[in-house]
């Protein structure tokens, strides 16, 4: 069975790929790292490891015979814009850690997300198209469009098997999000549950991509299960579940908590990149390369959430 190393396994993501891959592979096969402590539960292997810290990375990928990396230590959107410096050197010294690492330790495939960010404000903005133009102007998306060429670049010139998607926003219950531009949606829930007030930060009308956790974990590791010879891009796949308005949203939840009351003040910083992002992305390339398909809608993502949150509330 093989071994797997997940960085940034304290975010999001993290926390509950880590759960999906050691179902899949065993507990003991799974090793969790951070710059940040994991909730710890029974056996799960954790090493604090900061991906800039290329020596230690190489050392812990020989020590376990590590055979597949999934890469989730980055820093988002909303906080990268605050600081750019540390953004442009986790994001990008940290992937090319990452991929040469893969590289000279043999590791026979790498997972590295990329994001909507990856486009920009002279991109199309409605049915985005896998290839198109990128010209993001906020250093997150910056750091993603590079990531995404460094990933082709040592699929093509290195021989490193490394794949992604361009994930949307993601919605969850698990683990509150660290600082992006999608956040709200998370937020509108955690409010309602309360009985208290939300004031979102982007227009009511702003369009963008999202995605329910398990539709994300299901992308993931679907790509990674792909037959290579079926993959004509590798990395960057454009995947979407629904498109979703701040609007559409609290509407969505007031139909179930009819006493939710959501104001909309704009953030100009992330209303500016959140205009930037596209309003819906074409994913036949990857429904047609490695045969995805979302599993939840808006409905249903509204139901479980609801349904899911409470229990976990006391984490936001
Ligand atoms: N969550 C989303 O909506 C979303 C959307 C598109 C793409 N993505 C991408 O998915 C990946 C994971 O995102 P997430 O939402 O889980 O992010 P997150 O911010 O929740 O988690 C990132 C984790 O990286 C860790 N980290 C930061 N600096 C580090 C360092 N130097 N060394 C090691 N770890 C470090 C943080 O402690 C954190 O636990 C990222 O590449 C992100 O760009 C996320």
């Amino acid at each position: 069975m093989s071994t797997i190393l997940v960085t940034g396994a304290s975010g999001q993501i993290g926390s509950e790929l880590v759960r999906e891959l050691q179902q899949r592979v065993g507990i003991s096969s799974v090793i969790s790292t951070d710059i940040k402590p994991l909730p710890l539960e029974n056996g799960t292997i954790f090493k604090k490891l900061d991906v800039l810290d290329r020596r230690k990375f190489e050392e812990l990928v020989r020590e376990y015979h590590v055979e597949e990396i999934y890469h989730l230590a980055a820093i988002l959107s909303a906080a990268a814009e605050k600081n750019p410096i540390l953004a442009w050197n986790i994001n990008m010294t940290g992937t090319l850690n990452v991929l040469d690492v893969a590289r000279v330790c043999g590791v026979s495939k790498v997972f590295i997300p990329s994001s909507i960010a990856a486009f920009g404000p002279s991109t199309p903005l409605d049915h985005t198209p896998q290839t198109t133009i990128q010209r993001p102007n906020a250093i997150y998306g910056i750091t993603k469009v590079a990531g995404e060429l460094l990933g082709d670049y040592y699929v093509e010139k290195m021989g490193v098997d490394c794949r992604g998607v361009r994930y949307p926003g993601i919605i969850s219950y698990l683990t509150p999000p660290g600082g992006g531009t999608t956040d709200y949606a998370i937020d509108m829930f955690v409010s309602a549950l309360r009985k208290e007030p939300y004031t979102c930060y982007l227009s009511p009308d702003t369009s963008l991509d999202m995605m329910y956790m398990p539709d994300a974990l299901r992308a993931c590791i679907q790509l990674m299960d792909a037959d290579s010879t079926s993959l004509l891009h590798h990395n960057a796949f454009n995947v979407t579940a629904f498109q979703l308005t701040p609007a559409r949203l609290a509407a969505a939840i007031q139909e179930y908590i009819p006493s939710f009351v959501c104001a909309f003040e704009s953030d100009p910083v992330r209303q500016a990149i959140a205009d930037s992002w596209p309003n819906s992305m074409d994913d036949q390339a990857a429904r047609t390369e490695w045969g995805w398909e979302p599993r939840f809608d808006l409905d249903s993502m509204v139901q479980d959430m609801l349904q899911q949150l409470p229990a976990h509330l006391s984490l936001f």
